[in-house]
């Protein structure tokens, strides 16, 4: 393998960069309305390249923020995005070189956890990340989909104009709270990114806030689809939900009870939910609620093992020792004891032994002890820890990002 020099991008280098990532993922080139409307969230800080003849050929790029751990503590926590290396130079290293300086980036900062959505489920075990939490994709069938009699009703649901709801909704994002394991902060870059798709001149979206008794509690973003078309006039349009987060089951049904009520829909999509949300309960009939598929939400990976197993709590068990290999960072490597007092390293001996990719698919308590272990992904030691690692590191709540980068 070819040894690829890593650097820092400079300012200058931010939109070639930025092009090269949206011709990795097939997006068209960056145009100068495009740059000028969403260059500013597109900063040097926390990126990396790879760069032939001063012309980019890799990129790799984070943000920092927070992220809700097992038991409701915030930790800091770097969200990987923009990885991209130019399609003639694939296959080669220079990925992998890139993500080597950037893990010994965030170690050196003191970040204790990571996390990315990936593109392809393929690409980032091998860097030590695992997958964390998982999402569901739903499709709601109109107009037979209805709420049962018993669901709450009241509260209103208002449309915002596009201008002002980027606003209204960070304010309602940042009250509602990080409420579940797997949620991040959004910093306002991230906004700024959704600002533009909102105002964007061929944007289809459109936000909706719902009101409750102590006022705004949820809120939705999402688009109409048409499928008319001469041949079936009569055809609804899809409504596809983009992003709907609500501070409690109420206010949820509410926003689940507006979508359902939009007029000239035939069907209602949403990917990425938690795997747990009670959509089809809410139904007279659950058939009408279709799980299409359960997909990979957030990979996390531990940066900091010790500071990261320290974070979260665990439910009551008997101790576990489990043994961690981290190949990219040898200094995770090592034994930990895991328990319902905390985490600390230890010199005992393991009762289970895993890599470091596999304690982040353990870490927030989307996978079970045994299914890893069942899965070959995690050697059992001591047959009886196992069932304890189940008892201590699993979640009421399934663990839910809900924020795409
Ligand atoms: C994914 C991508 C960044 C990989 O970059 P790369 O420089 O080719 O990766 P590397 O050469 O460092 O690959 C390291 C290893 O991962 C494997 N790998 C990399 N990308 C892979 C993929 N998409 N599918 C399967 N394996 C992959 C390589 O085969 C190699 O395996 P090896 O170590 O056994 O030889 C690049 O293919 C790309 O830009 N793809 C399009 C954009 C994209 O998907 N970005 C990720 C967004 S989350």
């Amino acid at each position: 393998m070819t040894a690829f020099d890593v650097r820092p991008i400079t300012d200058d280098e931010r939109r070639s960069t930025f092009d090269l990532l949206r011709r990795a993922l097939h997006s068209p080139r960056v145009t100068d309305d495009l740059w000028a409307r969403v260059g500013d969230s597109w900063p040097a800080v926390h990126k990396f390249g790879v760069f032939e003849g001063g012309s980019p050929i890799g990129i790799v790029s984070a943000f920092d923020t927070e992220i809700a751990v097992p038991g409701g503590r915030t930790v800091p926590v770097a969200a990987v995005e923009g990885v991209g290396v130019r399609a003639d130079r694939t296959r080669r290293g220079v990925l992998s070189a890139m993500m080597a300086a950037q893990l010994a980036d965030f170690a050196a900062r003191g970040v204790p956890l990571a996390v990315l959505h990936a593109s392809e489920p393929t690409i980032y075990g091998r860097f030590g990340y695992g997958s964390a939490a998982l999402g569901k994709a739903l499709r709601v069938t109109r107009p037979a989909a209805r709420l049962h009699e018993r669901v709450a009703t009241g509260g209103e649901v208002r449309l915002l104009t596009p201008e002002s709801a980027v606003q209204e909704i960070s304010a309602l994002y940042r009250r509602i709270g990080l409420h579940r394991p797997g949620m991040i902060g959004r910093p306002e870059r991230w906004w700024a990114i959704a600002h533009d798709r909102l105002v964007a001149p061929d944007s289809e979206h459109l936000v909706a806030v719902h009101s409750g008794p102590d006022g705004d509690d949820g809120f939705v973003v999402y688009a109409t689809i048409s499928r008319r078309s001469l041949d079936s006039p009569d055809h609804g349009a899809v409504l596809d939900v983009h992003d709907l987060h609500a501070a409690d089951p109420a206010a949820r049904a509410a926003l689940w009870r507006f979508l359902l009520s939009v007029d000239l829909v035939s069907e209602v999509h949403a990917r990425h939910r938690p795997v747990d949300e009670p959509l089809a309960l809410l139904l007279t009939d659950h058939r009408h609620a279709a799980t299409t598929a359960v997909e990979d939400d957030l990979w996390l990976r531990p940066v900091d093992v010790a500071a990261a197993l320290a974070a979260r709590t665990y439910r009551a068990a008997a101790p576990v020792v489990v043994a961690v290999t981290d190949r990219l960072l040898p200094a995770n490597t090592g034994h930990y004891e895991v328990g319902p007092d905390g985490a600390r390293r230890t010199d005992a001996a393991a009762d289970l032994a895993l890599d470091v990719d596999t304690l982040g698919m353990l870490y927030l308590g989307q996978w079970s002890a045994t299914g890893l272990a069942e899965a070959g992904r995690l050697e059992v030691r001591d047959a009886a820890a196992v069932a304890r690692a189940d008892e201590l590191f699993t979640t009421v709540a399934a663990p839910w990002c809900g924020t795409h980068f």
